[in-house]
């Protein structure tokens, strides 16, 4: 059997499809980006046929570049923007709403209202999560609640709720298959992760009928065989696991205290923490980091939500920079006697904030603040908000991991600047590996390792190899100076100070 393996990675704002070649390599890609729809301040919506539209096509795309054909693709492995919901009827595929995006803010009040009835504590024991809007939990009980006799349906089965892993799932298998996975499941806010199943007393608090629920799967499991008529031939979907999971994976953080960072729309840092379930003290999430042969894996995460995306926001938003690539060149130059602090809570804080109402603000600009300031402002502010999650990350974990270097990944990596400046910020190593399509390599090991194409877990570790290692070089005093400027403007920034 061939050894090529071929990953989806279904993002929040593009759609990629990756097929890799026996050796791991990249032989073939696709990439498409979808509409963002803002229907209201807060709220962020994709067209779920919109989605659907760019997975198929990119995989033709990343076929006809790797001069293959479906018929020589071993497996194929799923992974996707984790929390998104969407519902979709049973009996046609056709979903009922748009999907709510995980960066949506609608249930912001009912997540105050969960709070007030003293439930945060419930919610936080049983899934390791909050009472934010983040998750999909919250979102789900909004489509019940507006969307006409949703409710009643779904009691009655007509209705089926899944993470955009599950929605493909379905799709791709001609809806002969309605399963998740364990990582995409324990972002749902629905899902207790010690006893894995899905929570009854959760539901009820929620009123989330269990009927529209998928069957949860391990990472690495028989998610069903593509339609034909799709792809052009039966390939097995081996691999399902929501994005940071999967970029965990691909980093080969596979023992305790292991850690990677992942720079996309947001930026997510999980800690593996082995088979214990750490709770946080200092807000941090406790997630699964992936299941394998029935075994879980926990993980503490750090999410912050806008990260790449205020790159964008300098370039579509405001247009003072031209490509996003030459965003760390136009930083470098800023002025370094200006202390511009940009906190870009465009969709409110994330950990260890937690502040759905708070929104982005920039502080210290002069008459002499321009786009070089900006743009530099925009990338500290990715390293300054690492810098908070790895210091709670510090105090959660065994009392510390001093000795952890921090795997990155994603699309902002690739700036030898911001990665300089994360390590002085951070004032520990941060490793860059060789692959930086981490998410989808990670996705397709899983299937690719199913399918007994590709190596065990060992040796697909032995296989990560670094690129650069960037060292701290800043002194304390000018750290030191920089953070407490970050920490006085997130402290004016909250909604709640
Ligand atoms: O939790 C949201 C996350 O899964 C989205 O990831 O890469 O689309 O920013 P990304």
């Amino acid at each position: 059997m061939s050894g090529y393996v071929l990953a989806i990675d279904q993002g929040t704002t593009s759609t990629r499809a990756i097929v890799f070649d026996g050796q791991m390599q990249i032989a073939g890609a696709g990439q498409k980006e979808f509409r963002q729809i803002y229907p209201r301040s807060g709220w962020v919506e994709h067209d779920p046929e919109e989605i659907w539209d760019s997975v198929v096509s990119t995989i033709k795309m990343a076929i006809r570049e790797a001069r293959i054909q479906a018929k020589d693709i071993a497996a194929l492995g799923i992974t996707n923007q984790r929390e998104t919901v969407v519902v979709w009827e049973r009996e046609s595929g056709k979903p009922i709403h748009n999907a709510i995006v995980w960066q949506d803010r609608r249930t912001a009040s009912y997540c105050d209202k969960l709070k007030r009835q003293d439930l945060e504590k419930t919610f936080t024991k049983k899934t390791g999560l909050l009472l934010d809007p983040y998750f999909s939990g919250t979102k789900l009980s909004w489509l019940l609640a507006n969307v006409k006799g949703a409710r009643a349906r779904a009691a009655k089965g007509e209705l089926c709720f899944g993470t955009v892993d599950a929605f493909l799932i379905w799709r791709l298998t001609g809806g002969k298959v309605f399963a998740t996975d364990a990582t995409n499941a324990s972002r749902t806010l629905m899902y207790n992760i010690s006893d894995n199943c899905w929570d009854k007393a959760l539901l009820d608090i929620l009123r989330v009928p269990a009927a529209m629920l998928p069957e949860v799967k391990d990472c690495a499991d028989d998610f069903g065989i593509t339609e034909k008529a799709i792809l052009g031939a039966e390939i097995p979907i081996f691999g399902v696991a929501g994005d940071q999971h999967a970029a965990t994976i691909g980093q080969a953080c596979f023992e305790p205290g292991m850690m990677k960072s992942t720079y996309g729309t947001g930026c997510f840092a999980l800690l593996n923490t082995g088979s214990d379930i750490v709770g946080s003290k200092n807000r941090l999430l406790t997630t699964i980091a992936y299941r394998l042969n029935g075994e879980t894996t926990y993980a503490l995460e750090g999410s912050i939500f806008i990260a790449g995306a205020a790159v964008q926001w300098l370039r579509d938003g405001l247009g003072i920079i031209d490509t996003a690539s030459r965003t760390g060149e136009l930083a470098d130059a800023a002025d370094p006697t200006q202390e511009v602090y940009l906190v870009p809570a465009f969709t409110g804080l994330g950990a260890p904030h937690w502040d759905a109402n708070a929104r982005g603000a920039i502080f210290g600009l002069t008459r002499n603040s321009g786009p070089k300031e900006f743009a530099r402002a925009a990338l500290e502010a990715v390293c300054y908000q690492s810098r908070d999650l790895l210091d709670a990350m510090h105090k959660d974990w065994k009392g510390g991991v001093e000795s952890t270097v921090l795997r990155v990944d994603g699309g902002m990596v690739a700036s030898d600047w911001t990665m300089q400046r994360l390590a002085d910020i951070l004032d520990a190593p941060v490793d860059r590996p060789v692959i930086l399509e981490t998410t989808a390599l990670g996705a397709a090991w899983l299937a690719g390792s199913r399918a007994g194409v590709w190596p065990d877990r060992e040796s697909f570790a032995k296989s990560w190899k670094r690129n650069h290692r960037f060292e701290p070089a800043m002194d304390e005093k000018t750290r030191a100076a920089k953070l407490k400027g970050w920490r006085s403007a997130v402290k004016r920034t909250l909604a709640d100070a």
